[in-house]
């Protein structure tokens, strides 16, 4: 018989305890969700809080036309998760938080995400004393170029938008047109029109004209190039607005006026095509803006199908992913250019920003010139100046948020609470995105 005390004996399995983590430091005490729409834009920002007073950090969860289900992930689902915790351990709480749905991603989940994500950044910032690009390995530029969006109702009006940008400094301009009698992206006053309008608050009447369009944007740069000369840079936004042929067709007959880059030729569904536009056209191309698993712009990177990376930073889960797929475009030779426009909080204009000083690769910055509410209720939004946008030294993504002032500016009354009512093709097809 052995004794069953002997040092030899088997003793019986028992579950794995990891060690347990640093216990020193602030813990988290609330995460809180704020939503404001100072310019009539619906913004979410996550804070989240600790024991220590006057220590919180601030992140943005920004999905402007599903604001209250991100809302309502951060309450349900990641503050339990976040409660107790150190704020420092960043990378752990995105792997846990990520999984803790089994079905992980999309645009609700990673915004929330990305609320908690970009205010532990700032939380480490604030702690360490430095602004976060430090963290992230110091800068290696001293601002960051931007583009801006000009438009008009046909090319002379572009190329007044695109002559005022340039007085100020900016070498940098996105153009789009107006399709006489058709729905129109991205042009000032037009309906589905990115920046805040009175006409969002109807539905959209106008239908929409992708052959129309792709037959005037190349007479636009026709115009805007002869008239503006080689040196500024002109950028132009498909918004995955026609078939994937017509895409190809138009990027071909773009290729003579020199295009910085030209965004978003085909729907996120439509990746397929991408091979055959780079046999066809020499123009550099951006694209990702509508993906939101980060491992969807692997296969373009790797394969060299884009040169510009399109992201809505809190849409993948906010700057520990992103501060990755930069690194991963680096060695591609594929660039930085964080998408920026007014749907992106001043707190996540300002983690764009800080991923902008430190990435060598960074391409170019999309600009939003925010209005004066939101710098009411943003003290620390990055400032604009000789076309580009320039960090303040403060600790953390250097941004703040006034919480009386925001109260002030409640989301607006909307038919569909902010929802994208559908772009329609004459015979009343929905037209993607
Ligand atoms: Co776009």
């Amino acid at each position: 018989m052995t004794n069953p005390s002997s040092d030899h004996t088997v003793q019986p399995s028992r579950p794995f305890v990891p060690p347990p983590w640093e216990t020193v430091g602030p813990r988290v005490r609330d995460v809180r969700v704020i939503l404001t729409a100072p310019d009539g834009i619906r913004l979410v920002v996550v804070k989240v809080e600790t024991d220590e007073p006057g220590l919180f950090g601030l992140g943005c969860a920004t999905f402007t036309q599903r604001p209250l289900a991100v809302a309502a992930a951060v309450e349900h689902y990641l503050k339990p998760l976040l409660l107790g915790r150190s704020p420092h351990d960043i990378e752990d709480v995105w792997q846990a938080a990520y999984v803790s749905s089994y079905w992980r991603s999309g645009p609700v989940l990673n915004n929330a995400l990305s609320g908690v994500d970009e205010a532990l950044w700032d939380l480490k910032g604030k702690l360490a004393g430095m602004p976060v690009y430090q963290l992230l390995g110091g800068r290696c530029r001293v601002a960051a170029p931007l583009y801006v969006h000009a438009s008009g109702r046909d090319a002379r009006e572009v190329e007044e938008d695109a002559r005022r940008y340039m007085e100020q400094g900016f070498r940098h301009v996105r153009c789009q047109v107006a399709v006489p009698g058709s729905s129109t992206y991205g042009v000032a006053g037009a309906l589905d029109s990115e920046e805040p309008h009175p006409a969002h608050l109807r539905l959209r009447q106008e239908a929409w004209d992708p052959a129309a369009y792709v037959r005037i944007v190349p007479r636009l740069f026709e115009h805007l190039r002869s008239a503006l000369g080689d040196e500024v840079e002109l950028l132009h936004d498909i918004h995955e607005r026609v078939a994937p042929p017509d895409a190809i067709r138009l990027a071909k007959a773009l290729e003579p006026y020199r295009l910085f880059f030209l965004e978003d030729p085909f729907a996120p569904e439509e990746n397929g095509w991408f091979p055959l536009l780079r046999q066809q056209a020499a123009v550099p191309i951006a694209m990702g803006e509508l993906y939101s698993n980060p491992a969807e712009y692997v296969p373009l990177i790797k394969d060299r199908l884009i040169d510009f990376i399109r992201v809505h930073v809190s849409d993948i889960g906010g700057l520990t992913p992103a501060r990755k797929l930069a690194a991963f475009c680096e060695f591609f030779g594929v660039r930085t250019a964080w998408h920026g426009p007014g749907d992106v909080s001043p707190v996540g204009h300002a983690a764009n920003l800080h991923l902008d000083l430190a990435c060598p690769n960074f391409g170019i910055q999309e600009a939003h010139l925010f209005g004066e509410r939101t710098r009411e209720v943003f003290p620390g939004c990055p400032e604009i100046r000789d076309g580009m946008l320039w960090a303040n030294e403060v600790p953390g993504l250097g941004v703040e948020l006034d919480e009386a002032a925001a109260a002030r500016y409640p989301f607006p009354e909307h038919p569909l609470n902010g929802a994208w009512p559908p772009v329609r093709l004459a015979d009343g097809t929905v037209q993607r995105p």
